[in-house]
């Protein structure tokens, strides 16, 4: 959450205030309460705007003068103080010389403020403020060097997360960096080096970017930068190079992204049927990964949000196919409720951005006792995805809006391609009778079947939703965990109160909160529980609901609302989410809402 980015350059011939504010809209997804820039050159010509609102906002108050060689901006997801100006960043230390964008907690920074800095004058409410204010005390103090006085402060905080970016406007050719635990890469440019948290930022300028671990400064100029680890061992490391190409985080002609990100899903899944198969149609996936998965008594998937509910699917594809018991937890629970572990388990998490802080402390926790484990990710070299042993990446592009929707699909189809190469290396029967591929590509074109269908869902979201104030999904096994995820996505992007339930618990106190025109929409894909769940959509109609079904075509009767094309039930949630993803933003957008940005939420979870 919060994004930062910082720049050094040449200022003849790099535009860095506009380079900083390009790069901050880009990273806006993170966080969007408040915005800030600070930029500087060698004639201390310094300007700092700060703004309560949006990057665009910000973009407003800045003018054509406000150029410079090195700068740092910021855009926040407020944790510690209200979203104000005086809360945005950057921050200034209290003599005026040293200014720092933060992007994480500070979990101390109460006792670091009672300890040091009793008579500073702060300026806001938030933990951040006070690393700009040590860095001070310690150059004032101790006569220590900027980046000594900014290692001296990280090594104050050693639960917190961070990713700080810090100039000195007496030395206005350098910009100083510290990382641990919030996402910062470095990008290496013609005639500038940037920091930023996500390569999105810099991606339309270089594809050159170095990664930085955790406890490491660097100390930036225009052409050169320096790692060093918490040691003061300078550090060599090679660039990578990001394969994305700038406009696949472009709108283009879309009025929002979500909606660009809903029509993109089968373009995903026939990526995974190139990417993933070899020319006999089998999964082509890291063997060593598939023998290790083999082993396992147990596999254990940990994931938050939206990727929890994709976990929830693909507990029920991977039992099916391979008959290891998978258990599904919520990251943040499981972090400080590490249950009983089984003798042989495998952890698997599954993160969109591969940054999600509960995910880490988990992660963290199984590193330590030794555990294998694999991460499920959109993007390459993310945190989980160092840190894991083994990674597969969704390949479903980069996904801006706030609500996930084209990365759930692509996460159950790594899964059950996951789950079909571990059945067949187990002989598993029914994983050597399930075409998979065969099916996937159906679904590609089921899904496009369902995406055309938006005329209707758009009537279906204003007829019904808009002006609802409860909303239900209902559904039993694998149709429970889609209804979870469906109404997931009507709270919030509508602000609608929703709640997913299977079906079979209405009766046991939730249809209490049925009223007349209550929109009920029943998932019905599941031959054993089809009929059950229908019963369970009539005790609500009986008391006054508006029911409504997304039904298989094999199940499904005439005055169905939504027909999916029959696929295997296992893959049935690729296609059920469509039209509930397709209601959310209809009904969204109705409402006049920001529906890639919800009031809020910011992607990118890195607090705790
Ligand atoms: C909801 C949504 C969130 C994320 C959750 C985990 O639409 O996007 O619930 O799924 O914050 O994020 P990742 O997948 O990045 O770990």
């Amino acid at each position: 959450m919060c994004g930062i980015v910082g720049i050094v350059g040449s200022s003849d011939v790099v535009h860095v205030t506009e380079l900083l504010l390009d790069g901050l809209q880009k990273l806006e997804y993170r966080g969007y309460d408040s915005a800030g820039i600070y930029v500087t050159n060698d004639q201390k010509q310094e300007h700092l705007i700060k703004v309560k609102g949006r990057v665009a906002d910000l973009r407003n108050q800045v003018s054509d003068d406000v150029q410079g060689s090195i700068g740092i901006a910021h855009t926040r997801w407020a944790t510690h103080g209200e979203p104000s100006i005086n809360n945005a960043h950057p921050h200034v230390s209290e003599n005026g010389r040293f200014y720092l964008v933060h992007n994480g907690v500070i979990e101390n920074y109460q006792e670091l403020k009672a300890k040091y800095l009793s008579n500073v004058n702060f300026k806001s409410d938030t933990d951040s403020e006070v690393a700009v204010q040590l860095v001070q005390y310690f150059v004032d103090k101790d006569n220590l060097t900027t980046l000594e006085a900014l290692r001296k402060t990280v090594s104050l905080m050693p639960d917190s997360a961070y990713g700080f970016l810090l100039i000195d406007n007496e030395q206005p050719d350098k910009l100083y960096v510290a990382k641990r635990r919030s996402p910062l890469l470095i990008a290496l440019g013609d005639n500038f080096n940037a920091v930023c948290s996500d390569a999105l930022a810099m991606i339309a300028h270089t594809n050159k970017f170095v990664e930085l671990h955790d406890g490491e400064v660097a100390v930036l100029t225009s052409n050169s930068v320096d790692i060093q680890d918490g040691n003061g061992n300078h550090i060599m490391r090679d660039p990578y190079t990001v394969d994305m190409d700038a406009s696949e985080a472009d709108k283009g002609a879309y009025e929002h992204y979500m909606l660009k990100e809903i029509d993109e899903q089968p373009i995903v899944i026939r990526r995974h049927l190139t990417d993933y198969f070899d020319e006999n149609k089998e999964p082509a996936l890291e063997q060593s990964l598939i023998n290790e998965m083999a082993q396992a008594d147990r596999i254990y998937i940990i994931a938050a949000g939206t990727s929890y509910h994709a976990g929830l699917v693909g507990k029920r594809i991977i039992e099916k196919l391979t008959n290891i018991p998978v258990e599904v937890n919520i990251a943040s629970e499981f972090a400080y409720n590490y249950e009983i572990i089984s003798e042989q388990p495998f952890f698997i998490f599954i993160s969109q951005s591969g940054e999600t802080a509960d995910l880490r402390e988990v992660l963290n926790r199984i590193n330590k006792d030794g555990y294998s484990s694999l991460t499920i990710t959109n993007v390459k070299n993310s945190t989980l995805s160092r840190e894991a042993t083994y990674t597969i990446l969704l390949k479903a592009g980069p996904e801006i809006a706030v609500a996930s929707t084209k990365a759930y699909t692509a996460q159950i189809s790594i899964e059950a391609i996951l789950a079909k190469a571990l059945g067949m290396k187990l002989n598993n029967f029914t994983a050597q009778n399930f075409d998979l591929f065969g099916q996937l590509s159906v679904v590609a074109n089921a899904m496009q079947a369902l995406i055309d269908q938006k005329d209707k869902l758009r009537n279906i979201a204003e007829k019904y939703f808009v002006n609802a104030t409860d909303a239900f999904y209902i559904g039993r096994g694998i149709d429970y965990a889609v209804s979870l995820e469906a109404s997931l996505k009507l709270k919030e992007i509508s602000y609608l109160h929703s709640e997913g339930i299977a079906a079979g618990e209405l009766k046991h106190g939730p249809i209490a909160l049925i009223e007349k025109g209550t929109p009920v929409v029943g998932i019905l894909t599941q031959e054993n529980v089809v009929a059950l769940t229908r019963s369970n959509l009539a005790e609500t109609q009986a008391r006054g609901s508006k029911v409504l079904t997304i039904a298989m075509k094999k199940f499904a009767v005439t005055n169905d609302d939504i027909v999916i094309d029959d696929v295997d039930e296992l893959l049935t949630p690729l296609l059920s989410v469509i039209p509930a993803q397709l209601i959310s933003y209809y009904t969204s957008l109705a409402k006049g809402l920001d529906v890639d940005k919800p009031r809020n939420l910011a992607k990118s979870v890195t607090v705790q």
